[in-house]
Formats: structure tokens, C-alpha cells, sequence
């Protein structure tokens, strides 16, 4: 099977073979690399104390995956981890909730049990936790160029992450929660967003003003809309039904597309 990096290029020789080549000839996307069943393939390393789920062939670039709240102990999020190992990344995904992630989407929480969970996981905590993962990047693994992919609450992080002189090169961020507009201006480097259209965590006015604050940030940026798709739909869509597969699928290559361009 042919790997999803090579395509482009096979692509473009196709082109300049015969102007005829019909754009079915030109896949922008190999979907074989995205699975959403099955085991996982990747192994569990700890580095300095944090457990880290560690997927893809060695390479000199890197996917660093921050979870949403359910964490690496979800198989979800370890299959997408594996997927862009599969698009060509070597991937990083820490365990930012020391072992016990939550059992209940942010979303879905009462505001008690979202500030209990969120004064454990607070971002000086995770902000270490990743931190970790980026020093087993650079200096274990010697990779040169990171981008950081986010998702619900590992969202935020992407973006925390592009502030400069972190070590991360390029973000992504799906369905981003508790995201601060001073974590927004702070980007020193291109961030895509994919957003549900129904995500009480991200409204329509507030997507609003995330594209007015990235537009402000003059860095590149994408914002992608999805429809029929709920918050947590990058990880955990039902993939049962068409339009939730859809936005899974798309959101992820618009992350790989993203990183393909940009790191
Ligand atoms: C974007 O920058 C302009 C000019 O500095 C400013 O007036 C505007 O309020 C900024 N927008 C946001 C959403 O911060
Ligand atoms: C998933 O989607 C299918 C097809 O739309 C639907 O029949 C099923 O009830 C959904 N499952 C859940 C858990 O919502």
C-alpha cells in the first residue's frame, strides 16, 4: 500500500505526464491511514515520571497529541494517535491526568465537578506534564520540528504551546475548550481549528471572536466549520452515522494537511 506522503508526489508526476489525468487520479487524502476501530499499535514509555503513548516510525517530525479529557487510556484517542503515525509523524501523546482521566466530557459536567477536575488539572500541572513529552521529543528523539495537536481540553494546550521558545512549531485544535483569548494573541506560529456546529463550548459568537483573534494574530490560520458534528467529534464521533465519519475523517486530514504545509 502506498503511504499517504507519498501520493502528493506521485500526483504531481501524473500532472506533468499527461495534462489529462483526471482529479480522481490525484487523491488529496488516503483514507486507509484514518482507523477507528481495532487495537491500538502503539507502546507506553515513561520519561521522567509521565507515561507517554508513543506511536509512528521514528522521523525527525513530530505530532505531539494532547488528549481530550478521557485521556491516552482512551482507545480512540490511541487509534488516532496511531493514524498520524500512519500519515508519516512520529507521535507523542502524554498522559496529562497522571493515570485517571475523567469519566464524563467536560460538557457535561456540573460546575462543581468542572472546577473540582479543573483544580487538578490546572494548566501549571499539564503545562509540566507536557513539557516532558517535549523534552522526550527533542532530546530523547532528537526530533527537530513538533506540532502539537489538540483535542476538548488538550485543545487549549495546542495553543498554550505555540506561544514561542516552547519547542512546539505548529498547532491544531479541535473543539478547544476553556481556550483564552490571551492564549489566542500569544500564537508565534500557524494554528487550524476544526469546530462542531453544535458545541456549547464554542457557540457561534464565540467562534466569532476566535476568528477575529486569529485574524489579529497575522500568523497563518485556518478555522474549519463541520456540520451535523457535536463537541468531542474529532475523537469520538459515531462513525455509524455518515456526517459525524465525515467530520472525524476531514477534521483529521485537515490536521495533517495542516502540518504537511506548515512544519
Ligand atoms: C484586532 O485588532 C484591531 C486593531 O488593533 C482592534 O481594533 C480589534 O479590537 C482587534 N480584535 C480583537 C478581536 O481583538
Ligand atoms: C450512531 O449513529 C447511528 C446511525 O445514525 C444510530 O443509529 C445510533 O443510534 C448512533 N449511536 C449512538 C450511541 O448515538
Amino acid at each position: 500500500m502506498l503511504g499517504y506522503k507519498l501520493l502528493p508526489a506521485l500526483c504531481s508526476i501524473g500532472f506533468a505526464l499527461s495534462a489529462a489525468t483526471s482529479r480522481h487520479d490525484c487523491p488529496v487524502a488516503d483514507v486507509s491511514v484514518i482507523a477507528h476501530t481495532g487495537e491500538s499499535v502503539g507502546t507506553e514509555v515513561v520519561h521522567n515520571d509521565v507515561t507517554l503513548y508513543v506511536t509512528g516510525k521514528p522521523s525527525d517530525r513530530a505530532v505531539l497529541y494532547l488528549t481530550d479529557i478521557f485521556g491516552i487510556q482512551l482507545l480512540e484517542n490511541r487509534l488516532l494517535a496511531d493514524s498520524f503515525g500512519r500519515a508519516g509523524y512520529f507521535v507523542v501523546a502524554p498522559d496529562l491526568f497522571n493515570g485517571t482521566p475523567s469519566t464524563l466530557d467536560l460538557v457535561d459536567m456540573t460546575p462543581a465537578q468542572r472546577q473540582s477536575f479543573l483544580a487538578i488539572a490546572t494548566p501549571e500541572e499539564t503545562d509540566a506534564l507536557i513539557g516532558t513529552a517535549v523534552d522526550y521529543l527533542r532530546n530523547v528523539k532528537k526530533v527537530t520540528k513538533i506540532a502539537a495537536t489538540g483535542y476538548c481540553f488538550g485543545g487549549r494546550y495546542a495553543f498554550r504551546w505555540l506561544s514561542g521558545g516552547t519547542g512546539v512549531d505548529v498547532g491544531f485544535a479541535a473543539h478547544p475548550s476553556n481556550l483564552q483569548n490571551s492564549e489566542i494573541t500569544a500564537i508565534k506560529g500557524a494554528v487550524g481549528v476544526a469546530a462542531a456546529d453544535a458545541d456549547s463550548a464554542m457557540p457561534p459568537a464565540r467562534r466569532a471572536e476566535i476568528e477575529a483573534l486569529l485574524l489579529n494574530t497575522t500568523q497563518p490560520y485556518t478555522l474549519s466549520l463541520y456540520g451535523s458534528v457535536s463537541h468531542g467529534f474529532g475523537v469520538r464521533a459515531n462513525v455509524s452515522d455518515p456526517r459525524q465519519k465525515f467530520g472525524k475523517e476531514q477534521a483529521f486530514f485537515q490536521a495533517v494537511r495542516w502540518f504537511d504545509a506548515w512544519l
